[in-house]
């Protein structure tokens, strides 16, 4: 059984997970709508990699005993500019998201909470990967700044994404 404050704080990183979700097909939506189509299937792809994470949260607080309850999720933007702000977006988010992960993982050590602990480094190692390869996104189309050529390739590139292995 875990703790009433890891529930709480566990039952907001839910909600986090799934605006997070909401935030890619946001974002998706946007790069199809100004013809980015790879990009537009990176950040899809995102969005499916980002239910998995609010449902494994979800499948731990079951397992936990917790009665979960869902919030709203909030509304995302729907403008996100050029093509690399998109991307510096989706890095700001996930800079953000990691903050809380370390947050919580603290918390977790706080209360010897050792379960959600693990269960919390696995997001953590999570976030190095994400942050890493947005990262490498951006060095790219600062690399191409506004070449249409350089463009056309790494929206080829990142529509080559394939959809993400199940980690529920
Ligand atoms: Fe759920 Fe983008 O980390």
């Amino acid at each position: 059984m875990i703790s009433e404050q890891m529930q709480k704080a566990l039952y907001k990183q839910l909600n986090d997970e799934f605006y997070s979700a909401y935030l890619y097909l946001a974002m998706s939506a946007y790069c199809a709508h100004i013809d980015f189509n790879g990009a537009a299937n990176w950040l899809k792809q995102q969005y499916e990699e980002e239910q998995m994470h609010a449902t494994k949260i979800y499948n731990y607080l079951i397992e936990q005993g917790a009665h979960v309850v869902l919030k709203e999720i909030p509304q995302p933007p729907s403008e996100f500019g050029k093509i690399l702000d998109v991307f510096k977006a989706s890095l700001a988010h996930e800079q953000a998201m990691t903050a809380k992960l370390n947050n919580l993982s603290d918390q977790a050590l706080k209360e010897k909470d050792h379960a959600t602990y693990n269960l919390l480094q696995w997001f953590v190692n999570e976030q190095v990967e994400e942050e890493s390869t947005v990262g490498e996104i951006i060095s790219k189309l600062k690399l191409v700044k506004e070449d249409g050529y350089g463009l056309l390739m790494i929206d080829n590139e990142l529509g080559s994404r394939a959809a993400p292995k199940a980690v529920v």
